[in-house]
Order: C-alpha cells, then sequence, then structure tokens
C-alpha cells in the first residue's frame, strides 16, 4: 500500500529528539537495526520494456498513487543538454509513478521501529556516478523532456511497494521477498538505456520493482551503489557477450575505470590473461592488484604493437572497449582470427559506422550490446543480481570507490569533470552521497 504522504512525511523526517543523538550513536544503532530488521540492500535496473510501461500504464492508478507522494524531489537534474555546467541540484517534480513499482526513498531515511518506536537513525544512501550518465547530460543520448533527472544507479530505502495485483501475485516477485515498507528494506536502483532515463539521483524515485534485487547483508549501501550498474555490466558482458573461458587472452580499455577494475577481476576469476589498457602508472598498479596480468599504458605505448607483441603476434580472444571512437579500429588489428570485439561504450564518441564486410578479414565476431538487454526478464534479472552479490559477498569482487562527492551542483560537476577527463583523474567507482554523513 502507498503510505499516505503524512505517513511518509513522518517516515522521512528526522524526529527533533533524534538530532540531539551523537552521530556515532546513530550510526551504532542502525547497524544494529540493520541487523535485527533484516533490511536488505537491493538493485535494480529497468528493462526497456519496464522502463515504456512505467510510463504507459495504469495511468489512473498512477496518478491516484502518485497523490500519495512527494510533490517534488531534490535532485541532480538538468533543464537542457550540454557541457557540465547545465549540471544543477535543484527541486523538480516527482517522477512518473507507476501501481508496479517501487519507491526508493535515497536521502536520509528516518527508520521508525513499529515495534516499539523505541529510537530512529539517519539512513546514509549514495548514487553512482556512470559514464553513461555523461552522455544523458551532453545529449549523446536522447531525453524526452526536460528537466531530467539523472543517474542510473543508487542505493536507499524502500518506502512503498507495488500497488497492482498482477505484480504482488507474480511469483517472480514473490521470490525477491519485498517487505512492506514499515521493515525497511534498502535497496540500489539503476533505469535503463536509452529508452527512458529515469533518473534516481535524487531524495525519492519510484522504479519498476522487476530489477531490484535482495543482496547478502554483509554488503554495505556504499558498496551496493558502488556496485550495481558496472557490476552487471561486467557479469553479464564477460558471460553472454562472450564468454570467457580458461586460457583465453582478453583485452580491457580503461582497465582502472569503474567498469573496467571489475572486469579484469571477473576475467581473471575465469582463468583468462587478462591484458588491460590506461593512461597513467598509478591507475596501472591499481589495475594489476585487481587482476590485470598486462598493463598498456597508451600515452606511452603503441597498444596494437603491445597487444601483438604479447600474444606472439596472434591477438587477443576477446576485446571489451569502452573507449569507442578513437580505439574502435584498432581492435580489427589486435583481436585474433575468430576473435570477439565488443563494443562497450563511447567514452572518446560514438563508433563511426563500418561495413559488415570488414568482419571478413579474420571471421570476427562483432558485438554492440546493452546491459539492459541482458537482464531483460525477471528471471534474467535475478539470475545476475544474484550472481553479482554472491562475486562481492564471497569476496571475488572487490569494489574500489575512486571519491565520494557531494550531492550538490558542485559535487555534481566536479564528478562529471573527474570522470570523463581523458588521462585519468579516477580510478575506480564515483559515488555521490546523497544521504548526508556516512
Ligand atoms: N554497454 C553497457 O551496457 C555499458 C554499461 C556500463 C558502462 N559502459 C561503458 O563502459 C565504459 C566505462 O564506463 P565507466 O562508467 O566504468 O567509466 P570509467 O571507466 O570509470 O571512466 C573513466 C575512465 O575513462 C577514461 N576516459 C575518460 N574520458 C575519456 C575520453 N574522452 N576518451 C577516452 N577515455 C576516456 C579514463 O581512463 P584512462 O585514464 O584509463 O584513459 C577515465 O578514468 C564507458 O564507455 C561506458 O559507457 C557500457
Amino acid at each position: 500500500m502507498i503510505p499516505s504522504s503524512s505517513i511518509l512525511r513522518k517516515a522521512c523526517s528526522v524526529p527533533s529528539w533524534s538530532r540531539q543523538v551523537p552521530l556515532a550513536l546513530r550510526a551504532s544503532a542502525a547497524q544494529r537495526a540493520i541487523a535485527r530488521t533484516n533490511l536488505l540492500v537491493c538493485h535494480l535496473y529497468l528493462s526497456p520494456a519496464a522502463a515504456t510501461f512505467s510510463t504507459t500504464s495504469s495511468v489512473r492508478s498512477a496518478n491516484q498513487a502518485k497523490m500519495s507522494l512527494p510533490e517534488t524531489v531534490e535532485a541532480i537534474a538538468i533543464d537542457k543538454t550540454g557541457d557540465i555546467d547545465v549540471l544543477e541540484k535543484k527541486k523538480v517534480p516527482f517522477p512518473p509513478h507507476s501501481p508496479s513499482n517501487i519507491v526508493i526513498q535515497v536521502r536520509s531515511a528516518t527508520v521508525v521501529l513499529r515495534i516499539a518506536l523505541i529510537f530512529a537513525f539517519e539512513q546514509v544512501a549514495y548514487g553512482g556516478v556512470n559514464f553513461i550518465d555523461t552522455y544523458y547530460r551532453k545529449g549523446l543520448y536522447p531525453i524526452k523532456s526536460f528537466p531530467q533527472i539523472l543517474g542510473m544507479e543508487a542505493s536507499g530505502t524502500i518506502v512503498s511497494l507495488p500497488t497492482d495485483s498482477a505484480v504482488l501475485n507474480d511469483d517472480e516477485y514473490k521470490k525477491r521477498g519485498f517487505k512492506p515498507w514499515v521493515f525497511r528494506l534498502t535497496l540500489t536502483c539503476i533505469p535503463s538505456v536509452p529508452q527512458n532515463a529515469l533518473g534516481v539521483h535524487a531524495e525519492f524515485a519510484s522504479v519498476p520493482w522487476s530489477k531490484v534485487f535482495p543482496v547478502p547483508d554483509n554488503v554495505s549501501l556504499l558498496t551496493a551503489a558502488a556496485a550495481t550498474l558496472q557490476g552487471l555490466t561486467a557479469v553479464t558482458f564477460l558471460e553472454e557477450a562472450y564468454k570467457v573461458k580458461p586460457g583465453d587472452v582478453v583485452l580491457i580499455y580503461t582497465v582502472a575505470g569503474g567498469l573496467g577494475l571489475l572486469m579484469a577481476q571477473l576475467a581473471k576469476h575465469a582463468g583468462a590473461t587478462v591484458i588491460g589498457t590506461t593512461s597513467t602508472e598509478e591507475k596501472a598498479a591499481v589495475a594489476r592488484q585487481h587482476g590485470a596480468d598486462h598493463v598498456i599504458i597508451y600515452t606511452k605505448e603503441n597498444v596494437v604493437d603491445r597487444v601483438l607483441e604479447l600474444t606472439n603476434g596472434e591477438g587477443v580472444h576477446v576485446v571489451y572497449d569502452g573507449v569507442g571512437k578513437d580505439t574502435f579500429l584498432d581492435n580489427f588489428k589486435l583481436t585474433r582470427r575468430k576473435g570477439t570485439i565488443v563494443s562497450v561504450g563511447n567514452a572518446s564518441g560514438a563508433v563511426e559506422p563500418i561495413a559488415p564486410l570488414k568482419l571478413v578479414e579474420k571471421n570476427l565476431a562483432l558485438l554492440r550490446p546493452t546491459m539492459a538487454n541482458y537482464i531483460y526478464t525477471p528471471e534474467e534479472a535475478r539470475y545476475y543480481g544474484e550472481k553479482l552479490f554472491g562475486y562481492i559477498s564471497s569476496g571475488v569482487l572487490k569494489i574500489n570507490i575512486h571519491k565520494q562527492y557531494p550531492f550538490t551542483t558542485q559535487g555534481a560537476r566536479d564528478a562529471h569533470r573527474d570522470l570523463t577527463t581523458k588521462g585519468g583523474r579516477t580510478i575506480g567507482k564515483l559515488v555521490y552521497t546523497i544521504g548526508g554523513e556516512a
């Protein structure tokens, strides 16, 4: 049931008496309460179909539901596409809501334990920053209307579960084990590429349930916000775009980036020899600690020559290329016969079209996938969500957080500037601290 606005306001406000509790005490109280109330960190990724559904179905119910939700939220949003100065923290209308959605509170939440209302605490929440945020900001990926909240990934607390009876009776939904909002599950959410960016770098977000995943208790909200989008990408791309096998030689561009460090660890775990590229020696050292056997510093070395040297002239079995425009054609030289090129992203700009005939030079396979289409169905989402959090929980995947940025206009601009600086300001993941102090 969607909570009434008064209940929601009550749930989300910090009582004056609780502000007088020392922060350290509130934090430890929070940890104890998390353990006691079986809070779960969950992850969400909105598939293209779900994205469409969320904006078109059950308009009447959605309007009814929306009446109970906040009218506006503080968010990192843009009024037009452009350079980093279009980013602003501002009040914007609450995003479209559907009765099949889960509402997430991303900002600080007061968790009221219904059992005795003994004490309350602040729940810190985070927003993961991804390269795709910069594509939307710049206009490389289309935006339907403004203002547009950015952000594909955040951790927070469930304040409302779906009300749609079809969802409530769905077996997959039941398997997720979501509890009523009073039990305060926490979650991370990632809306989809590129149909309808439902931004979650905001105090509240309304997101479809189907890609919200419980994760183990030993995974923090910070890790959850940092790991979901890139983690699901790494897991699906190494399993489905090209299934990495023992003995394979794998090339990963921007290996010290958020996605790169995860791919390197998983490729190594799968038994491959991992070659990575990056811009500086400092980044190369971190990549080696995360599974890279060889790191090519592309500012000093020729990547094609070095890959061929490392592979006795044969080339790699698979290349994962997140740089795009600047590196794409080199992949045909450094991939071996019958190898696979996976075009992962566009950090340097979108790749120009090529003729299929170019693939006959070595009988190459070429893919340009998006993670959204690998976790399209609820079953796929659950499978990969469990797999990702299993890796994190068991220590196979370590999440390297570069920096936490404040949830402010300046914080957003700094994060986007740092992430898109070629030659490398960042190592690993960038995260907004949306909910306040850690
Ligand atoms: N298809 C999908 O579903 C999917 C999902 C997630 C991510 N991706 C893609 O994966 C790539 C990595 O994403 P991420 O979020 O993990 O970012 P990231 O790798 O952490 O991005 C930052 C790094 O990219 C490099 N870089 C920055 N600006 C560049 C530029 N103009 N030209 C070339 N390199 C530049 C720098 O690394 P160096 O110092 O090493 O150059 C920088 O440290 C992106 O292309 C992203 O779009 C795709």
